[in-house]
């Protein structure tokens, strides 16, 4: 072997490896960890058809995802999502397929579109503060997880489907709540069969409820063209390059992909920013002084870039808890990063968690520092930006990337201008979820109207509510 050929994966010994397979679809985040310390952030994991390769080492990554499409495969035996967003979704397609549905949907998301959510957004977060601030009671606790997730459907569904759909929102969360505590159950259960009365069975019930929904509405846009300038679906029909078939699905995959990332990642950011001394006042301070009071003049894409605190404040979120811990894709032929052999038919499972706590891009990786983007040089900035990957990179980099971004920004200003809130716990929660990674336990917060300290919102419907730290 030459020096500069790949080297093989270094791996757990073969005695150890049940166990690391086992929690690794239980506790993604600490197999990961583990690995990182014994191996390194790239090793090897499994055997035969059940071989995998970790990825989490920022330059690794970046060669990974420069890599084109054909070197991998997303249509692969273990993506158990085609089950709930479809055989045509775009993320369980490869190729031609893949292409021209991803590049049917990207056209719709133009900076535009995407400006013109700007003041939908926070009109909605006004609202959801309007209705939790009528509940308040005094002295009672609310989970802002929910409350984070109920708003978050919202926006997803009124900015991409429109006026119509949105009224639809609580029936379309509901048809998602089984399919995506599905997806996070055991491998075991999401084994394929047809048999009725089973978690199956029901999870494709919703599914067929859900397509109902949404065939409903897509004959009723060939029918009446609503002219919404800001209405994806309406945008897809009359584009033309997609079956109906292919549309539903593609739905179907923005409200599964857009819906459940989000609000984990503002519960983790609503913790994170009302437990840092201070921080939940400086959000303020910003929020009063760019989006000015619920009166003054709709927000634009201006007042969206002078919130740089609430940008940095999402920006560390993301990075110390990715919504994805692990995110598959299958080497399509043999691959070759960070000096190691990936050889054909491994599963790729690559780390937005390592890479976000890997030491040498990030100083005190641990902390939760938004001030640490300020003032890097050139060489920290190159680092800091290869090592941020929470929405991965590249041809298959996730394409609501720039709406999750505005709504956590928009969201968390608004929460800091309308309302205190304080965590019940100084302590970070444990992660839980494969799929999506969501504090444990929600984010249970004491939360007060703005200046008015004796009053608290109850939890008690699920729907959620808002949270204060006047700290
Ligand atoms: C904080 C929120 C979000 C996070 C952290 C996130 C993260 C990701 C990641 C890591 C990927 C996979 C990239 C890969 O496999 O290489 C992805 C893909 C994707 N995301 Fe997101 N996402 C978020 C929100 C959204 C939103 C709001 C939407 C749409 C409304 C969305 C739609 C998608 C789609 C359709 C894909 C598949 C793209 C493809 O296969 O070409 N995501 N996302």
């Amino acid at each position: 072997m030459t020096v500069d050929e790949p080297r093989p994966l270094p791996h757990p010994a073969w005695r150890d490896q049940p166990g690391h397979l086992r929690r690794i679809f239980q506790t993604p985040h600490v197999v990961l960890d583990d690995l990182n310390a014994q191996f390194g952030p790239v090793c090897g994991l499994g055997a035969g058809p059940a071989r995998m390769a970790i990825v989490g080492d920022p330059d690794a990554l970046r060669e990974l995802f420069a890599m084109p499409n054909t070197s991998f495969r997303w249509n692969h035996k273990f993506n158990v999502l085609g089950f709930v967003v479809g055989k045509q979704s775009m993320i369980v397609s490869d190729g031609d397929d893949h292409r021209r549905r991803r590049s049917s949907v990207q056209s719709a998301f133009s900076r535009r579109r995407l400006n013109g959510w700007i003041p939908m957004i926070v009109e909605q977060t006004d609202a959801a503060i309007d209705r939790l601030v009528e509940r308040l009671e005094p002295d009672s606790t609310v989970d802002m997880y929910p409350a984070g997730r109920a708003l978050v459907l919202q926006i997803v569904v009124r900015s991409l489907f429109g006026e119509r759909m949105s009224q639809r929102c609580n029936e379309i969360g509901d048809l998602f709540q089984r399919p995506q505590d599905y997806l996070e159950s055991s491998a075991f259960r999401q084994f394929p069969h047809p048999f009725p009365h089973t978690a199956r069975a029901r999870v494709r019930a919703d599914r067929q409820a859900l397509d109902a929904i949404i065939d409903a509405e897509i004959a009723h846009r060939r029918a009446h063209p609503t002219g919404d300038p800001l209405d994806i679906l309406e945008t897809l029909v009359a584009d033309g390059s997609m079956t109906d078939a292919e549309i539903r699905d593609q739905v179907a995959t923005l409200i599964g992909a857009g819906y459940d990332t989000t609000s984990a990642s503002l519960a983790w950011m609503l913790i994170r920013a009302t437990l840092v001394p201070g921080l939940w006042d400086r959000l303020r301070a910003e929020a009063d002084r760019v989006l000015g009071p619920p009166t003054d003049a709709a927000p634009d894409a201006s007042t969206l870039a002078e919130l740089d605190l609430a940008n940095r404040v999402m920006r560390e979120s993301v990075r110390l808890h990715p919504a994805g811990v692990l995110s598959p894709r299958e080497a399509a032929v043999d691959v070759s990063v960070g000096g190691y052999l990936i050889p054909k038919g491994t599963l790729i499972l690559w780390s937005a968690h390592l890479a976000g706590r890997n030491a040498d891009a990030w100083p005190d990786p641990l902390e939760f520092d938004p001030d640490r983007f300020v003032g890097l040089d050139d060489r920290q900035r190159a680092l800091a930006d290869m090592a941020w990957v929470p929405f991965g990179r590249g041809a298959r980099n996730c394409i609501g990337f720039a709406l999750a971004q505005m709504e956590l920004i928009l969201i968390v200003a608004r929460l800091a201008q309308r309302l205190d809130v304080n965590p019940v716990s100084s302590n970070i929660p444990d992660p839980v979820g494969m799929v999506v990674n969501r504090p444990t336990g929600g984010a249970p917060m004491r939360v007060t109207r703005r200046g008015d300290s004796a009053t608290t919102v109850p939890d008690g419907d699920g729907h959620g509510t808002v949270c204060s730290a006047g700290r």
